[in-house]
């Protein structure tokens, strides 16, 4: 389906859902295209390069209907290596906890690396004149109409004008190489490093520049933190903390709690990622349930707004293996340890310690 492996998990098939089994994440730092999760509202769009248009407006002094042509021709290249998080990511950690109706239960695998390239959207809102005062937001629309929206609409979401404006921030029509397979947005979507997934809008055709963040479902009613007492059923625009910035996080990709693994050397292999742009410092193994740590080892990351990668080798014996994992970052702050302290009723931003369970034989 869609080009993907044929192990990935798929939660929907339409609107598509899918996300790799973890070990398919631990083999590389760039993610494969076959094996990048996806996540979709609505069905799948079908825009040629040539007919795709891009019309940015609102708050700019010259607004503008762009061509793909006209993008590659008039403005710099810019390549970012970024990891993608949708803000379900690990959700079953918290389904654990309690359930949570209606919402898929999305394990390790909603998390991906690409090596992104497209122009920035800065120079797009430089070219237009767009205006830079404090408060602003840029609203991103695509032309999927999801009908799980209350009411159904097209997809939609904005950001900061700062991030906005920040050189990370790309129209991505290239995506490890190649030209953006149409699950991934292509030809064109935006790619915000470091915010959560929902941000990055795929197939992006209208661009406005606003004083408000746009009152579109995906930004006003969903993507939010609602306490853990609100129905949410009830949820109306604007409750709850509307989400950007993804927390820090790692996760354990080379195995699955339950797994039996032989005893002698086991290397563990996971994941980690800081917020905001930050270093990881240090990433924790615990095999005794959390009493005692050692120190993995971390291979730099790709870029300031890539995962990095950990390994742990311990001498196992026959028995049951409790693991945890937590990763700190270069301002000291690390994971919570309980996933029930973080539990939602949406189920978002599960960044917990790790924890698996293996059967040492
Ligand atoms: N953009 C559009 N137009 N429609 C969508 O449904 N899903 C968002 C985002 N952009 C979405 C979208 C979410 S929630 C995530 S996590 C990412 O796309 C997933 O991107 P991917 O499918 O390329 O992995």
């Amino acid at each position: 389906m869609w080009g993907k492996r044929s192990d990935m998990i798929i939660h929907d098939a339409d609107p598509f859902n899918a996300e790799p089994p973890p070990q398919a994440l631990a083999a590389e730092a760039i993610t494969p295209v076959d094996v990048f999760y996806s996540r979709n509202h609505g069905t799948i769009p079908d825009i040629g390069a040539q007919d795709w248009q891009l019309s940015v407006g609102g708050r700019v002094a010259r607004p503008h209907v762009f061509t793909l042509d006209e993008i590659r021709q008039r403005f710099a290249r810019a390549t970012v290596i970024a990891t993608m998080q949708c803000a379900g990511n690990r959700r079953a950690g918290l389904i654990a906890v309690r359930s949570i109706p209606g919402e898929d239960p999305w394990g390790s695998g909603a998390v991906s690396t690409a090596e992104w390239c497209g122009v920035r959207l800065a120079d797009i809102l430089d070219d237009v004149g767009a205006e830079d005062a404090d408060g602003l937001h840029v609203a991103f629309d695509g032309p999927d109409v999801s009908y799980l929206a209350n009411p159904p609409q097209n997809y939609g979401s904005s950001i900061d004008i700062v991030k906005a404006r920040s050189p990370e921030v790309l129209l991505a029509w290239s995506m490890n190489g190649q030209p953006l397979p149409r699950v991934h947005g292509g030809p064109v979507r935006v790619v915000v490093p470091g915010y959560i997934g929902a941000r990055s809008v795929k197939w992006v055709t209208a661009i406005t520049v606003g004083d408000a963040p746009t009152d579109n479902y995906f930004q006003a009613s969903a993507y939010r933190i609602v306490a853990p007492d609100i129905d949410p059923e009830t949820i109306a625009p604007g409750d709850g903390i509307s989400l950007s910035t993804l927390a820090l996080n790692s996760d354990i990709l080379s195995h699955r709690d339950g797994d039996q693994v032989p005893a002698g050397a086991l290397t563990l292999v996971g994941y980690a990622q800081a917020a905001d742009g930050r270093r990881v410092a240090r990433v924790d193994v615990s095999t005794d349930d959390g009493i005692t740590w050692g120190q993995a080892d971390i291979n730099l990351p790709a870029g300031r707004w890539a995962w990095c990668r950990w390994t742990y080798t311990v001498q196992c014996h026959p028995g049951r293996l409790a693991v945890a994992v937590r990763a700190f970052d270069d301002t000291a702050a690390t994971q919570p340890e309980s996933a029930a302290a973080l539990w939602n009723p949406k189920g978002y931003l599960n960044n917990s310690w790790a924890r698996i369970t293996l059967n040492v034989t």
